[in-house]
């Protein structure tokens, strides 16, 4: 048989392909996305702008990437539309150049994709483990990044919150990082994914530091998990290296057309933040009311310690038709749930679960 000339090692690498029963039926709290919450009317409106033209006519991104501009100080020229943060991350693999013996530091656990990019750039990971605390999130130890660094490190990715961990590293922590990694001529990207809930960000120092890329999504507070879209910011000359490599067109034109009819309306960002507060408070005052552990996030989900409780949970929620996860991932809190948090109306039928099998009334 001929041998293609495909990378090899392409065919063997593992990648999840999802089932074929729909997401859509069931209460879903397992992935993050934002629940409900748009204001009255307001996808309809978004909708009705969708004209022949949007379809048929190559997409237009420069309105969106003034609008980025405007509301950030930066300059368009400092972003790059994505395919979801998840685009963004690629296109930091897709600009270093990976020499032999390259290599990538990356958190552990974190997005998956990262560990995906590495498998396919061929480039040797350094694993930071985040450590499993009693009653408290994971920790990630800063010097054991600052320590990994060394000339074969190529790029450096945090994601900040990070998920599944939930955690934050601070400003001075990350300035520190990319700083550091500056010597080695490594690059740094900072996914804000969840930029939205946590309202933490180093955007601002892209120019002061051009190894530094940060990733933004619009599929969390915005919504627009489903449009695929997202952005990458950086200095002029970095932005132009991910520029370079995007396709013809690099986001669609429905994408656009939403993500920038929802920047014109931040409140809907803000008002979902505040509702989704509120149904933090009540997971949180249910674990107070019955004692078990709670641990929060600095993004849209939360932590509750479910212990032998866990399965029977989990089996409630399948019958009850709610999506929700144990587990951290390899730091652990195996016997803990992860509860993405929607509005509080539309969290009720899991809440229910939980009062049920947790105990009291709150
Ligand atoms: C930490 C982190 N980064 C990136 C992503 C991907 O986001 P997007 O939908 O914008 O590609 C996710 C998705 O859940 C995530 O949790």
């Amino acid at each position: 048989m001929t041998e293609f000339r495909i990378k090899s090692h392409l065919p063997d690498i593992f990648r999840f392909r999802a089932g074929e029963e729909s997401r859509y039926p069931y209460l879903r709290l397992d992935k993050n996305e934002r629940g409900d919450g748009y204001p009255e009317g307001l996808i309809r409106e978004i909708r009705d702008r969708i004209s022949v033209d949007t379809i048929n006519v190559y997409p237009e991104p420069e309105p969106l990437y003034i609008r980025l501009a405007e509301q950030s100080g930066l300059k368009k020229e400092n972003f790059v539309l994505t395919t979801g943060a998840d685009g963004a991350i690629k296109a930091a693999f897709e600009i270093c150049d990976f020499a032999r013996g390259a290599s990538v530091i990356r958190l552990e656990p974190t997005f998956a994709m990262v560990d995906i990019y590495c498998q396919i750039f061929g480039v040797h990971a350094k694993i930071v483990q985040y450590v499993a605390r009693n009653q408290a999130p994971p920790e990630i130890e800063v010097d054991q990044i600052l320590n990994a660094l060394d000339d074969s490190v190529s790029l450096v990715v945090l994601a900040n919150p990070n998920s599944p961990t939930g955690t934050l590293i601070s400003r001075e922590d990350i300035l520190k990082i990319v700083k550091a990694a500056a010597a080695f001529g490594s690059l740094v990207l900072v996914d804000e994914t969840y930029f939205d809930f946590s309202g933490a960000s180093v955007i601002d120092q892209v120019e002061e530091h051009s190894n530094l890329i940060v990733a933004r999504s619009f599929s969390k507070g915005l919504g627009l998990a489903g449009l695929r879209i997202g952005y990458l910011a950086a200095s002029k000359r970095t932005a132009r290296a991910c520029f370079a490599i995007k396709p013809m067109y690099e986001v669609n034109s429905i994408s656009l057309l939403f993500a920038e009819a929802l920047l014109e309306r931040p409140e809907c960002v803000g008002d979902y933040v505040r509702a989704i507060d509120e149904s933090r408070g009540l997971i949180q005052k249910l674990a107070a009311s019955v004692g078990v552990g709670f641990l929060n996030s600095q993004a849209n989900f939360v932590y509750l310690e479910t212990g032998e409780q866990t399965g029977r949970i989990l089996e409630d929620a399948q019958a009850a038709g709610v999506l929700v996860r144990a587990g951290m991932g390899s730091a652990g809190y195996a016997d803990w749930l992860r509860i993405s948090l929607i509005p509080a109306r539309s969290m009720e039928p899991f809440m229910k679960i939980l009062r049920a099998r947790l105990g009291k009334e709150v």
